[in-house]
């Protein structure tokens, strides 16, 4: 299968793009993409496809977490770390508390563009463009910092590789080794009440695990984990430009990332994205909103996964709690009616937003929570599997969405409100979370 040219498919009409100021500049970024080695492997993206294909059958769970937007300048050993160690700690909350297997992917090594609702922003009557991820501008507030950059691109690429340079060497150093448990237990969440609690099954783990031992039981399985990146698709310049023919089957995949997905506001049936996407072999998602009709469903899956081949094709869904568990049923159904086979993963955070009289952009963590319950509702009443959570977060203690344990109210948004995107969980809200659906998983599986 060959894939389209960048013009071919800008004539498509590709929604979300950057207006680049000078052409040239972009031809340049792209001819240097164009000659970097992959940033990941077909054959990394084949095994994680194999992955999402359990969790299509009802076998595993997928946790997919990061930030909203990745930027430059937090690439560093400490935030990489502490976003591996949240996301290692519910996975493995879920796992211990409802026996599932958990895919790990995250929002990481290339979450750097953004889709946005306004081209434009405007400050005490200054009108700037919109700040669209680090990939494309600043985001200071000054016509120099918001002018888009083609060199960018090739920032994201080192960027890139980098984080993922990390995060290959903590989790094959041994850092992913459950006997670490305790190890991602740090700092602030440690002396929190979830971190108590996770301390506790912590310590019930290992002593399963001296048990094993002892009965020359252990596994390689035990030291290691598997875990992939993932962003969404969005800039065609940088996503065709990292496209590569795989050497052993002769077939293209985007080596930019394990999974990419297609946003809310760039799943049009005929557009670019979802034609671009539909050339390469890697697993894929698609976030469908509220208005995402079942027959607008089914025409992405024939034309995304047309050989209905499973854990090529995540349905990511962010309803919003108050209406998932009206639109859900009829998407699910008349993608079974047709016989398709897709994942269903939960995203119960780009439904749930709002802003505060006093200008944060939030979410109520019990929004989240009741996204969640309503997602697990509509799987248990359809007898279908709730495949898995995509969720916003990082490894710090922000304080961006409302409530959790420790009852974070909108004053208390100010204190350190750091994303330059959405609102994302601090580390606590996390793992609460990963209790809270191990519960729901652990019931469902009764
Ligand atoms: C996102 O995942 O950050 C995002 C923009 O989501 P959506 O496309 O679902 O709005
Ligand atoms: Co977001």
């Amino acid at each position: 299968m060959t894939i389209p040219t960048l013009q071919e498919l800008h004539a498509l009409g590709a929604a979300q793009q950057p207006v680049w100021p000078d052409r040239y500049q972009v031809d340049d970024a792209v001819e240097t993409l164009r000659r970097m080695p992959p940033l990941v492997f077909a054959g990394e993206c084949d095994d994680l496809k194999s992955s999402l294909a359990e969790v299509a059958a009802g076998r595993a769970f997928v946790l997919q977490g990061g930030d909203c937007a990745e930027t430059f300048a937090s690439v560093t050993a400490d935030n990489v770390r502490a976003k591996l160690q949240v996301l290692l700690q519910m996975a493995v909350v879920l796992t211990y508390g409802a026996s599932v297997p958990v895919v790990k992917i995250g929002r990481i090594a290339g979450q750097y563009a953004k889709p946005r609702t306004s081209h434009v922003e405007t400050r005490d009557g200054v009108e700037l463009p919109a700040y669209r991820g680090d990939a494309v501008n600043g985001f200071d507030f000054t016509p120099q910092s918001r002018t888009p950059d083609p060199q960018r691109l090739v920032q994201v690429y080192n960027s890139s590789a980098a984080t993922l340079n990390l995060c290959r060497a903590f989790l094959q150093g041994g850092y992913a080794d459950l006997r670490q448990m305790h190890a991602w237990n740090t700092d602030f969440v440690r002396t929190s009440p979830v971190g108590a609690v996770y301390e506790r099954m912590a310590s019930d783990i290992d002593r399963a695990l001296d048990f094993m031992k002892a009965i020359g039981a252990e596994s390689e399985e035990l030291h290691r984990v598997n875990f992939h990146s993932s962003h969404e698709a969005l800039v065609l310049e940088y996503e065709h430009a990292l496209t590569r023919i795989d050497s052993r089957t002769g077939t293209p995949y985007d080596v930019s990332g394990h999974f990419l997905w297609i946003g809310e506001r760039t799943r049009q049936l005929d557009g670019a994205h979802v034609e671009f996407l539909s050339r390469v072999r890697n697993p894929i998602g698609v976030k469908l909103g509220p208005t995402a009709s079942p027959d607008e469903a089914v025409a992405l899956a024939d034309k995304l996964n047309p050989g209905n081949e499973p854990g090529r094709l995540t349905f990511i869904t962010r309803m919003g709690a108050a209406r998932i568990r009206d639109v859900l049923p009829n998407l699910i159904e008349k993608l079974q009616a047709a016989g398709l086979d897709v994942a269903w993963v939960s995203d119960p955070m780009h439904g749930n937003g709002y802003e505060t009289s006093t200008g944060y952009k939030t979410r109520r963590f019990d929004d989240v929570i009741d996204e969640v319950r309503g997602f697990f509702e509509v799987h248990r009443s359809l007898g279908t599997w709730p495949g898995g959570l995509h969720v916003e977060l990082t490894g710090g203690d922000v304080t961006e969405c409302i409530g959790g344990g420790e009852a974070l109210d909108e004053a208390g948004l100010r204190h350190r409100y750091e994303s330059v995107c959405d609102p994302r969980l601090n580390r606590t809200q996390s793992l609460e979370l990963a209790f809270l659906v191990a519960e729901m998983l652990r019931a469902r599986k009764d």
